[in-house]
This record gives structure tokens, C-alpha cells and sequence, in this order.
């Protein structure tokens, strides 16, 4: 469903050219809980704001359902990020003057689904917030917050979640329990792809693609194999 062919990112800084990622060619399938791993400035996040059009590469093409994203036009990537993907950020992204509920609710509007109403108290309860859902953002610790970010991302219902270190800031049973609200998510279905530098986490996934210097140097199950949620340990 997502396939990337010879994709490179180039930023140019004055007389400085960045290479955030160089000749990344891979393809995953609906179902597929994939893990990137690889160590900061590695090019993770570059990776996932292509597959989920918020950045567009300096060279080769993205495909998601067939469909290149290059040279679309703006309003068919709009729409593309509206019905297809969903992120978790890195740095959540909240709105600060919406509640948590009011923030997962937005979400769900622009969505304009039928059938939606209660989507964002049920995602807010799978998350574990459905008690802090009328504070704001700025009254919600660090994890609640990614939790909030997350739970947003599951009241779209889009088929792809684009995951940007979403157990970073929690603790190791807060951390667990979003883990396994995601891998349910593949195991619905959806595209689920995680990026992390906690090599712990990726014996979870069915595939784990490493990035160094903005090259895929490894992509393939778990070493190991793939373990299960409840043999985790950081
Ligand atoms: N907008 C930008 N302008 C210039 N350089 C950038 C930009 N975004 C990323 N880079 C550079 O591209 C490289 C890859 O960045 P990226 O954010 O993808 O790394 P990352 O693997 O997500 O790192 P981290 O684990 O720290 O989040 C880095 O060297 C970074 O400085
Ligand atoms: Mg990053």
C-alpha cells in the first residue's frame, strides 16, 4: 500500500546540503506493524513526514494505494492527509486552547464520518484519559499529553498511523499500554509504523527497518524474533 522508490531528502542551508535521506526504496502492506529504528538525526522523522505528504522528497516517488504523491496537487495531499494517514508527533501538536476532549473531537469533525458520535470519549477511554478529558493540554503531563496526541490519531480512523517516538516521554507501563493500543490497530488492519531509537521496542514489531545516516542498512523481522508485549523491558 506504501511504497517508496529511490527516495531521497536533500536540505540545502546556505552553502551546507544536509542529506536527511539517501536512495530509500521499500514497500509495506496493510497489517504490517513496522518499526524504524536508528539513532537521532538518522533521518526517522524525514521518513515519515514523506509516506504522510507533509514534505515532499528531492528525488524518487512516494506511492500510497497506487497513487504517487509527487506532483499532486496541493488539495488532493490535503485530502490525502485528511482521509489516509494519521501522526502522533514527536512534540504532540496539541491545541493548547482546546481540552483534550475538544482536541480528539476536532479531529473527528473534519473527519465528517457517520457513525462518529462518542469516537473521541471512546478513544480517550483506550487511552486511559477519559477522567482528564475536560483539562487543557498545559494541565496534562507530558504522557498525558502524548496520550492525548494519540488518542487523536485513532479517532480518524485513517488506515495508516504514522507514530514519531509515542512512548517517549512515558513511563514504562503508560509506554506498554500505548504499544499494545497500536499493534492492535496492524492487527485490525491498518498500516502501523513506529519510530523509535529504543531497540527494545522493535522485538515487538513484524519488521524492523534500521536507518544510519539516512539509509536503510537493515529491514527484516526482529533478529531475535518477534516477542511478545509482555516481555519488554527499558
Ligand atoms: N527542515 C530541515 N532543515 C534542515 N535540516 C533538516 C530539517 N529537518 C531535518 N533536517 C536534518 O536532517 C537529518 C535527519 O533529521 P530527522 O529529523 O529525520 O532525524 P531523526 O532520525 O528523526 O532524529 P531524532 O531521533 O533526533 O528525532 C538531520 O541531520 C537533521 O538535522
Ligand atoms: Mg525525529
Amino acid at each position: 500500500m506504501i511504497r517508496l522508490e529511490n527516495v531521497s531528502k536533500r536540505y540545502h542551508m546556505g552553502d551546507v546540503t544536509v542529506v536527511a535521506l539517501e536512495d530509500v526504496s521499500l514497500e509495506v502492506d496493510r497489517g504490517e506493524f513496522v518499526v524504524v529504528l536508528g539513532p537521532s538525526g538518522s533521518g526517522k522523522t524525514t521518513l515519515l513526514n514523506l509516506i504522510g505528504a507533509l514534505d515532499a522528497p528531492t528525488e524518487g516517488r512516494v506511492f500510497v494505494d497506487g497513487k504517487s504523491l509527487s506532483g499532486t496537487r496541493q488539495s488532493r495531499r490535503f485530502q490525502f492527509r485528511r482521509e489516509t494517514v494519521s501522526f502522533i508527533f514527536q512534540t504532540f501538536n496539541l491545541f493548547p486552547s482546546l481540552t483534550a476532549y475538544e482536541n480528539v473531537q476536532f479531529v473527528v469533525d473534519m473527519g465528517n464520518k457517520p457513525n462518529s458520535n462518542g469516537t473521541a470519549a471512546a478513544v480517550l477511554r483506550d487511552v486511559g484519559l477519559n477522567e482528564r478529558a475536560n483539562h487543557f493540554p498545559h494541565e496534562l503531563s507530558g504522557g498525558e499529553q502524548q496520550r492525548v496526541a494519540i488518542a487523536r490519531a485513532l479517532a480518524t480512523g485513517n488506515p495508516v498511523l504514522l507514530a514519531d517516538e509515542p512512548t517517549g516521554e512515558l513511563d514504562f507501563a503508560t509506554g506498554i499500554q500505548i504499544l499494545e493500543l497500536l499493534k492492535a490497530q496492524a492487527e485490525k488492519g491498518k498500516i502501523v509504523i513506529v519510530v523509535t531509537h529504543n531497540r527494545e521496542i522493535s522485538r515487538i514489531a513484524d519488521r524492523v527497518i534500521e536507518l544510519s545516516s539516512g539509509r536503510i542498512v537493515s529491514d527484516g523481522p526482529p533478529r531475535d524474533g518477534t516477542a511478545a508485549i509482555a516481555d519488554l523491558q527499558w
